[in-house]
């Protein structure tokens, strides 16, 4: 896949009761498969406990990226790199110790992310940026699909992208991203794309998932 852009599309909308079929549908044409990981305490919903997740993680054809959103995150973390997350996010909002469990999670063999919600800001986050091989700008407040794209969060990319300068830290954008978003979200400065409803609400997801990141590509030319 491209080196410069990746799609790693969310299966939070997809067929939670034909799993792997949805997830072969897309794996061919994504960069990883975007786990998003809720507890029903951090977010208003719940998605999959450890061991479903474990199972999703051990059977993708392709690397899996959790995103944690759960309280007390910082033990979970560990488990999920262990459990053979090829990156795992945590959110700022839920670590007691940033540092130490961006260390554990690198230290188990995955990538190491950062997430913010749109009500936190990424300043005050610089000391972290040796730390982490992502940072995930929420565009929507996390717990749901489907939601509307908060072009507000451009400004926070922007400063995201300033804050990487010339790193090799990824800068995904996760919430909203359609064919139509995916281009401001690229000029804002992002090169990794959570979709989920736009996938998997597509006629043909894998055409989608293919289109979204020609869009992406024509718009970063
Ligand atoms: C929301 C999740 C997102 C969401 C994306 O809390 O973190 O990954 O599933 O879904 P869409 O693309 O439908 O906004
Ligand atoms: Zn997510």
């Amino acid at each position: 896949m491209s080196s410069h852009l990746r799609i790693t599309p969310s299966i939070l909308n997809a067929d939670f009761s034909q799993l792997d079929s949805e997830i072969a549908k897309i794996a061919s044409v994504s960069d990883y498969i975007h786990l998003d990981v809720m507890d029903d305490v951090f977010v208003p919903n719940f998605t999959f406990d450890f061991d479903a997740a474990t199972k999703i993680i051990k059977s993708s054809p392709i690397p899996i990226d959790s995103h944690l959103m759960v309280a007390d995150v910082d033990q979970i973390a560990i488990d999920y790199a262990q459990a053979g997350s090829a990156s795992v996010t945590i959110h700022a909002e839920a670590t007691h110790d940033i540092r130490a469990t961006l260390k554990g999670i690198r230290f188990h063999g995955a990538r190491s992310a950062l997430a913010l919600k749109p009500g936190t800001e990424i300043d005050g986050y610089e000391s972290y940026v040796d730390e982490v091989d992502m940072f995930l700008i929420m565009t929507v407040e996390p717990g749901f699909g489907g939601q509307k794209f908060m072009e507000s969060m451009m400004e926070k990319v922007r400063r995201t992208r300033k804050l990487i300068g010339s790193r090799p830290i990824w800068l995904q954008v996760d919430g909203g991203i359609s064919l139509e978003t995916i281009e401001i979200a690229v000029e804002a400065g992002a090169d990794t794309f959570v979709a989920g409803s736009a996938v998997f609400k597509a006629e043909d997801p894998a055409q989608m998932v293919i289109a979204l990141r020609e869009r992406a590509l024509s718009s970063k030319l």
